[in-house]
């Protein structure tokens, strides 16, 4: 049974049972009514507690439930809350673990909450593109004020046990939390006068600032643009505070469900399948055992390799952090103090954590301080020599059972494994900028990488708090080799007659975190520029020349002020003289400019992601086509609301993709062309069943 009910004396324990996270399925809603049946029914019973087997309180409700519509299922949520707000006994939930979702939702109606010192609490709905259907969005308002609710609920973040202390979602935090609830139901029961229900509390929606509401929509507008769930829940909110109770409540239902059925919600529940089963490598299984890491080294000192020695070190490995200079291992060490700051000035760290996180990172000169390391992550210049320079060192000085990871972001990994004595041990761990803020690894399995270093690099990838997706050694491995065609499209666009400012419109319009030409500012043009320099193209292709013309004027993109766009701090304004240099391109090239209109540009910068796409599928390169959009959401900012570019197309429609192609193949030539694999899944009705 997925519940069980104990007694302790004269309080019932009714503890949910469902591994892996105690989800609210079926059985278990069934399984809790019966339970406070028992326990309103027998008059022995005073207080009630609930709590969840191995030390974990539910996760929230069943997500497969609720896609296939179960969820709806009587009893359901709302009812098994009713009947606690009924039970005229009190109910304490002792939350061990993590208490989210329809889970936090069940602690909110109890009558007092007590926290394990590691329990987390929260309402992720948003993240599956939902608000909360419990009551959340009102009960936590109640206990919290709207503004600590506007803040968590609309973000889905997890709050500490601590954090949920002292804005009053918790009544206290205690190490034997079981325990500590049963003697909280105790007295509840013994007192005087009944427990108030978060339902009932009015004081923290009493009083709050008047322009709260109009000053976070503001604030927001262009965080949440295009997506439902995060303004649904900033109105449940406001309603929970202006509108009598039993209304915020309707409200917050009818919102739910509205969510629910949105395309948004089911494109982000895609993309929680796709993450977890980007974890999975088909000829990999469970008995393939990581190596433990608890020492790392890396090498090269600048901005991916001090952000991946911060990753490294926030997750309680030893790392030391070498370069071939005192003053390049200084600088990096500089960077990494200064990002650590930040850090704790955002509130992502404490100081002790931002402190010992530092204090594990070690600047070093020489290979010789990594001869006890059990993994070292290369992450210096994109240049061949200069990397099999570095793996050949690595060889020599680390030990035997090291893992040689490169953080390259096109190399061919064979070519860096064939400068050691270890191939099988030799991976790529592809981070992404700022390294330890982006959510990706993009893993890449070399030739004769081993089933044990994949596993290891998987593993700690997780550890990391990272998303991992395993890559096929190929040119760009998956996000750049998309990639390629995507930004070389949009300096066509500017060829023909589009303006920058028109370009990354579009596709932040569709809900990208930045266009492709901001992009190219943000990772430098220079750089973008040495990356296209070696890498060949089919014979009847050819590179538009105005990322080298931006290049040769010195225009790198932010870090030198001009680019694409002119900068003063993070504020991006249209330069005149860049349209001057796209216009004579044009005329360069004999192309008459024209006005294009937004769905072409979208057209145009989407389709290709598509092809290719299906491509790195038909060679092997991704596994998945949900691994792709992984890629894409978590490293390139396509947005998560629309499921990634592979989700997209299906939902397109696989057809109409092809046709859309084969037109701008008519026009455009032969890169537009669907390719084989596309046109397979569109035959047999999507990627997986192709
Ligand atoms: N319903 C059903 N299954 C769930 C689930 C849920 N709410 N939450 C997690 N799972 C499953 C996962 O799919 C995974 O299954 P798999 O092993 O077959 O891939 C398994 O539980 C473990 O989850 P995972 O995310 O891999 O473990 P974790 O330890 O990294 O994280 C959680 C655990 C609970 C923090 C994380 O799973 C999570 O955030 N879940 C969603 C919570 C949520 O959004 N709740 C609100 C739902 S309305």
């Amino acid at each position: 049974m997925p519940t069980h009910f104990r007694r302790d004396g004269d309080v019932a324990l009714l503890e949910i049972d469902n591994p892996p996270v105690n989800a609210l399925d079926l059985q278990v809603r069934s399984g809790l009514q019966a339970g406070l049946r028992r326990a309103a029914d027998d008059p022995a019973v005073k207080a009630v507690v609930l709590c969840g087997a191995r030390a974990c309180f539910p996760a929230g409700a069943d997500i497969n439930e609720i896609a296939s519509g179960v969820a709806f299922h009587r009893p359901i949520l709302l009812e098994l809350q009713a009947q606690m707000e009924a039970l005229g006994k009190p109910i304490v939930a002792a939350i061990e673990g993590a208490a989210l979702g329809g889970g936090f939702e069940l602690a909110l109606t109890c009558h007092a909450r007590i926290g394990a010192p590691e329990a987390r609490v929260g309402l992720p709905e948003v993240k599956l593109g939902l608000i909360p259907g419990g009551g959340g969005t009102q009960r936590f308002t109640r206990l919290a004020g709207p503004a600590a609710a506007l803040e968590a609920i609309t973000s889905g973040t997890e709050l500490p046990a601590a954090r949920a202390l002292s804005i009053g979602l918790l009544d206290a935090i205690a190490a034997d939390t079981v325990r500590a609830a049963v003697q909280w139901a105790r007295r509840l029961a013994g007192g005087a006068a009944a427990p108030v229900l978060a339902r009932a509390r009015e004081d923290r929606i009493a009083v709050f600032e008047p322009d709260l509401f109009v000053s976070f929509r503001a604030a927001r507008a262009r965080a949440f643009r295009g997506q439902l769930a995060p303004w649904r829940i900033v109105d449940a909110i406001e309603a929970a505070c202006t509108r009598p109770a039993h209304e915020g409540f309707e409200l917050e239902r009818q919102w739910y469900l509205e969510c629910r059925e949105s395309p948004q919600c089911k494109a982000l529940m895609h993309v929680f399948h796709a993450e977890r089963a980007a974890r999975r490598i088909a000829d990999i299984g469970p008995q393939v055992a990581p190596l433990p890491i608890e020492r790392g080294g890396v090498v090269g000192a600048g901005t991916m390799g001090t952000g991946i020695a911060m990753c490294l070190a926030n997750a309680g490995i030893e790392v030391t952090l070498l370069d071939v200079s005192r003053e390049a291992v200084a600088r990096g060490l500089e960077r990494i103090g200064a990002l650590y700051g930040e850090s704790v000035g955002r509130g992502k760290l404490t100081g002790e954590q931002a402190d010992a996180a530092r204090a594990r990172i070690r600047g070093a000169v020489e290979y010789a301080t990594l001869a006890d390391v059990d993994i070292a992550i290369e992450a210096v210049f994109e240049d061949p020599a200069l990397k099999c320079q570095v793996f050949e060192r690595l060889d020599r000085s680390t030990p035997p059972r090291a893992i040689l990871a490169s953080n390259t972001s096109t190399l061919d990994i064979d070519r860096l494994a064939a400068c050691t004595s270890r191939p099988q041990q030799v991976v790529g761990t592809h981070f992404f900028s700022p390294a330890h803020v982006m959510k990706l690894m993009e893993n890449v399995r070399g030739r004769a990488s081993s089933p044990q270093a994949l596993a290891t690099v998987m593993a700690l990838a997780r550890r990391l708090g990272k998303i991992a997706v395993l890559a096929g050694n190929a040119d760009g491995f998956i996000g750049n080799r998309m990639l390629q065609y995507y930004g070389a499209e949009a300096e066509r666009l500017l060829e023909e007659g589009a303006t920058p400012e028109q370009v990354d419109g579009v596709i932040e319009a569709f809900g990208f975190a930045m266009g492709p030409l901001a992009m190219r500012d943000l990772a430098g043009n220079d750089v973008g520029w040495a990356i296209r320099r070696n890498r060949a193209l089919p014979a009847d292709e050819r590179w538009s020349p105005i990322l080298e013309r931006m290049a040769a004027q010195g225009r790198f993109g932010r870090k030198s002020g001009r680019g694409f766009y002119l900068y003063e701090g993070r504020e991006r304004r249209p330069d005149p003289q860049v349209l001057a240099l796209i216009q004579e391109v044009s005329r360069e090239l004999g192309i008459k400019r024209r006005a294009i209109g937004a769905e072409e540009i979208l057209a145009r910068l989407l389709h290709p992601l598509i092809n290719e796409g299906a491509k790195l599928l038909a060679e092997g390169v991704a596994a998945r086509a949900g691994d792709i959009d992984v890629v894409y959401i978590h490293g390139y900012g396509f947005p998560a609301y629309k499921g990634g570019p592979m989700y997209w197309a299906e939902r397109e429609g696989l057809a109409k993709v092809i046709a859309t192609l084969e037109q701008l193949a008519a026009s455009h030539g032969a890169r537009w062309r669907p390719c084989a694999r596309l046109r397979e899944a569109a035959a047999r009705g999507g990627w997986e069943s192709a």
